[in-house]
């Protein structure tokens, strides 16, 4: 098993690609701990995987500081020790750049890029005491890497995880701690469907992906085992690319 006996913390676990890692961290043999801000959907995910190896859930909000303190004072009361981070947990708000709203750009960034710093701060502090490295694997996405129009807050947002995943992965390296992003395009959750992604939109999106077809939450969370398991050793401070080819077309 890649993971076995890992201690890990993964965020907006409730559903989509963030249940798909928790699954295949399982299967893989981890211990974790997994968070929502909705309750009913992180209990559920807890109770459909419980079977699978030990697995903690808390709901709550990862823009808080203190709901990032119980995540990980959970995590090193059950197992001792925290060697995985999965910074997953993100929003999209769909409109033109001029009908954003404050409130829309301000909870995008805290929900996409400021819980990222204050998780992510947190667990380097626990793996740099525990020293034994760690690895910390946050989600991106290919709107890090380039423009889509109605996102304004959600691309820059990414563009900033990007970002801080190579400022930590420079500062981290000398702890052994590894800090890399995912940088998905187009994957088949709800997030995408909830903001208005119609059926419509999704035929002439195909065409701009060579594979000609969404992605799966198991293929990115097989990306997620990858990075953050020792098979992925040398590789820090990247953005990995999972976009049916996409990016390269364009
Ligand atoms: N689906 C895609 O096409 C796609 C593409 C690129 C990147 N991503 C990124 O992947 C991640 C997961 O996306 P998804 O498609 O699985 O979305 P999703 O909406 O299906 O799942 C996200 C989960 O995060 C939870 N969440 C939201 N805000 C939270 C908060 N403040 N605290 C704790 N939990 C919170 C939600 O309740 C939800 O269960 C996001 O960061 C998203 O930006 C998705």
């Amino acid at each position: 098993m890649r993971l076995e006996g890992k201690s890990a913390i993964i965020t907006g676990a409730g559903r989509g690609i963030g249940r798909a890692i928790a699954q295949k961290f399982l299967v893989e043999g981890a211990r974790l701990v997994i968070c929502d801000i909705v309750p009913e959907r992180i209990s559920r995910t807890e109770d459909e995987l419980k079977h699978l190896g030990p697995v903690y859930a808390l709901a709550g909000d990862v823009c808080q500081a203190e709901f990032c303190d119980q995540l990980l004072q959970k995590a090193l009361g059950q197992f001792g020790e925290l060697n995985i981070l999965v910074n997953n947990a993100g929003i999209a708000v769909f409109a033109p750049f001029m009908e954003h709203s404050e409130a829309d750009w301000d909870r995008t960034m805290a929900v996409n890029l400021k819980s990222m710093f204050l998780l992510g701060q947190r667990a380097a502090r626990a793996m740099i005491t525990q020293g034994k490295g760690g690895a910390i694997v946050n989600m991106a996405s290919t709107n890090g890497l380039m423009g889509e129009r109605d996102l304004a807050a959600y691309n820059a947002s990414k563009a900033g995880v990007v970002m801080l995943t190579k400022t930590m992965a420079i500062e981290l390296a000398s702890h052994g701690i590894r800090v890399n992003c995912v940088a998905p395009g187009l994957i088949r959750t709800e997030l995408a469907t909830e903001g208005g992604v119609a059926t419509s939109f999704l035929k002439d999106y195909l065409r701009k992906i060579p594979l000609r077809r969404q992605g799966l939450p198991d293929e990115v969370a097989n990306l997620f085992v990858f990075l953050a398991s020792d098979e992925s050793s040398y590789i820090t401070g990247d953005a990995i690319i999972i976009d049916g080819g996409q990016t390269s077309e364009e």
